[in-house]
């Protein structure tokens, strides 16, 4: 979601991505390697051996929701089956995973896994209700048992690496908390030295208290929940960065707002909500076809919000370059462009994703938009 954004780095087109090994891990054995392929369950509860993930099993996926819970003041959790066969397994994953979900507008928006990948049965997520975001969320909120979503499967751009020895902090704001969470059950599981500061506005809008706190029942030092209602106010980067030990790989999803202060930990590890801010900028132009309309595009703004703003069915998703959903070729100006994103979600040089792509100072894009 990212200093560099490790969706960038590492899940562009990627169906599922096996988790990276810390330097000094030891290499995976070619039997368990293959044991795991056939059956994750062999390897349950051994997290810190490296695992491959299982190829593909098809790349365009229906389910069926089967239970809607809440979960939080204003969260649902959704459990999702496959459509043509209610036990059958599903695609595996590993934690930091999500899913690209169509939704029934035909808006695709990613969801976090935040079940445990050792359930091959079913997803789960869970969504916090955002009264005045773009709708993606009220769409979710709206489903019903028995509704039907398309999915592209999981995909891990925040994959978490739990060979070796260092510790591990992981912080979540709010909703965040959903790709940290399986996590938590693998880093315990594996027997890691790790902790959780889980911030948020308040206790009744935090989602998954109960489940942290049975997995830390032993050691409930290892989970500190800060809310800005006890405490007074949010919290600052040093007061999240409190609990790391010396070394500590922190892994963070929650407010955009809270990267800057934690950009000086070495080991950072980021999934961001929304798009990261555009920093160096300068202005370009977009024309709509070979004859059709030209439109600025300022300094601090992208492509695809110009787009979005003249043409607001623009297709996009992810709105960080790895998707490839808002992808359009690019008829003229080409030697202009600087790419941004991923190569894989681009597929081709003449193409650009016009959410993190853009012209050079004061060129001008032919897009393949049509003048419609
Ligand atoms: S919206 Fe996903 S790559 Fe642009």
């Amino acid at each position: 979601m990212s200093l560099p954004d490790p969706r960038t780095l590492a899940a562009a087109g990627a169906w599922a991505t096996p988790p990276p090994r810390r330097a000094g891990g030891s290499r995976p054995e070619p039997l368990l390697a293959l044991l795991a392929r056939i059956t994750p369950l062999l390897v349950r509860g051994s997290a810190r051996r490296p695992v491959r993930e299982p190829a593909a099993v098809d790349r365009s996926l229906a389910l069926r929701v089967t239970e809607v819970t809440a979960e939080a003041e204003g969260v649902v959790g959704l459990r999702l089956v496959r459509a043509d066969g209610g036990g059958a397994f599903l695609p595996a994953w590993h934690p930091g995973a999500h899913l690209d979900l169509d939704l029934p507008s035909g808006r695709r928006r990613q969801y976090s896994l935040c079940g445990d990948p050792a359930v091959r049965g079913a997803y789960r997520v869970a969504v916090r209700l955002v009264p005045d975001g773009e709708g993606g969320s009220r769409e979710m909120h709206a489903l019903a048992p028995g509704a039907v979503l398309r999915t592209l499967g999981p995909r891990n751009a925040f994959p978490l690496a739990l060979t070796g020895s260092g510790s591990l902090l992981f912080v979540a704001g709010g909703i965040g908390i959903t790709p940290i969470l399986p996590m938590v059950r693998a880093a315990a599981a594996a027997g890691a030295d790790w902790r959780l500061v889980y911030a948020g506005r308040s206790r009744a809008t935090l989602p998954f208290l109960a489940e942290l706190a049975g997995l830390s029942a032993h050691e409930p030092w290892r989970v500190r929940v800060r809310t800005d209602e006890e405490a007074g106010g949010p919290p600052s980067a040093e007061e999240l960065l409190a609990d790391a030990g010396p070394g500590a790989a922190v892994y963070f999803c929650g407010p955009p707002a809270l990267v800057p202060g934690l950009r000086s930990v070495p080991a950072l590890h980021v999934e961001r909500f929304s798009p990261p801010p555009i920093t160096d900028g300068a202005a370009f132009e977009i024309q709509l076809g070979r004859d059709g309309e030209v439109l600025p595009v300022p300094a601090d703004r992208t492509a695809l919000s110009v787009l979005t703003a003249a043409r607001p069915t623009t297709p996009y998703s992810c709105r960080q370059g790895f998707c490839g959903t808002c992808r359009v070729r690019v008829l003229a100006g080409g030697d202009a462009l600087r790419h941004g994103g991923s190569a894989t979600a681009r597929r081709t040089d003449d193409a650009m994703l016009v959410c993190v792509s853009r012209g050079a100072p004061g060129s001008r894009l032919v897009l393949d938009v049509g003048t419609g």
